[in-house]
């Protein structure tokens, strides 16, 4: 079955062909970033004018690269939410479109769940159950996964997301959007000791995350000390990043133990993270776990994990109906 999988809930206008839920035919992501740098941030109604003028090309460039004809289409797939209205109207509108003009099944498709998705196109796929941590600039979700439909939100942020703080930092250093890669290769020159900044852990045996004490302790520093050589910045940057990187660990460790998991999934944006990625994986080797992360390709938005989502939900008979709208906050 070959399914068309489209995204365009923030600033990435993607389009996908993935056969069988699995095989990655083609994957076009047409990034925004650049537009929306001069910002300092992402622009809702430039990015929604901009989802409409790059969809058409996008979907037409997806299916020429996979090799196939419109016809060989079996099913469409949209994001419906969370992320901005505008900018999830276009993609959704235009898959709804696309598929009825076709009379073919029509999924929309949770953005987070998506994510989850981009851990199971991994070869080999983590078997069940596992942790998955979604985190982006939007979301700093923590799931337990114990089926392809099955995802137990255990844990949240309760203000900044975590990429939302490497934005703010980035900002705050004046290193431009977004701030994740630029923090990351600073923070490689930075002493991760240099600092003391907060780690926030909330109440005991909390999944839950805040990241906003951790940004604001950036701000004082940067208040206290305004001269900065290269070498104090690069300090900041890699101390804000550890701190980052232990409270993410820790939680996502714990979580593992409390529901037995061994394997912990990591997705989204930071995944692209490796200082992270390979710091989970020394802290959680003694325990026996492993982790995943998508390649780079997968880690930030794009419409294969979309796709790949939609087969589930339309082998299953779970279509859209007529009713069915875009939504802008997390459902699950
Ligand atoms: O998933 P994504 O592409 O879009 C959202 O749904 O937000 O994630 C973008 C976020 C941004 O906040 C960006 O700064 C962060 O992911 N990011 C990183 C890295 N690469 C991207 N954060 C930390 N380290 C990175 N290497
Ligand atoms: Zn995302």
């Amino acid at each position: 079955m070959i399914i068309l999988g489209i995204e365009s809930s923030c600033d990435e206008t993607a389009a996908a062909v993935v056969e069988n839920g699995s095989r990655i035919r083609s994957s076009v992501v047409a990034s925004q970033i650049e537009t929306h740098s001069k910002y300092g941030g992402v622009v809702p109604e430039l990015a929604s004018r901009m989802h409409i003028e790059a969809i058409d090309p996008v979907v037409h460039q997806a299916i020429d690269e996979a090799g196939i004809t419109i016809d060989q289409i079996d099913g469409v797939a949209a994001t419906r939410g969370p992320g901005l209205i505008g900018a999830l109207l276009v993609g959704f509108s235009y898959g709804r479109a696309f598929a009825w003009a076709r009379t073919l099944p029509f999924a929309g498709v949770d953005h987070l769940q998506a994510h989850i998705y981009s851990l199971l196109l991994l070869e080999p796929a983590p078997q069940f159950p596992f942790i998955a941590l979604v985190v982006s600039g939007g979301h700093t979700n923590v799931y337990h996964v114990t089926s392809p439909h099955d995802f137990e939100l255990m844990g949240r942020t309760r203000d900044d997301a975590a990429g939302e703080a490497f934005d703010k930092v980035a900002k705050m250093l004046g290193l431009g959007y977004p701030g994740g890669p630029v923090i990351e290769s600073m923070a490689k020159d930075g002493d991760p000791s240099a600092i003391k900044f907060p780690r926030s852990m909330l109440e005991k045996g909390s999944f839950d995350f805040s990241f906003s004490g951790l940004k604001s302790a950036v701000a004082r520093h940067l208040h206290q000390c305004p001269e900065l050589n290269l070498q104090e910045q690069a300090n900041i940057a890699a101390s804000f990043q550890a701190a980052v990187i232990d409270v993410l660990c820790q939680k996502l460790i714990n979580a593992a133990k409390k529901t037995r998991c061994k394997r912990i999934g990591v997705a989204g944006g930071v995944s692209a993270n490796k200082t992270f990625t390979t710091a989970l994986d020394v802290r959680s080797k003694p325990y026996g776990m492993k982790i995943f992360s998508p390649p780079l390709s997968l880690c930030g938005d794009n419409a294969a994990m979309i796709a790949a989502r939609g087969y589930t939900m339309i082998k299953n008979g779970a279509l859209c109906t007529r009713d069915q709208d875009v939504y802008s906050r997390v459902k699950i």
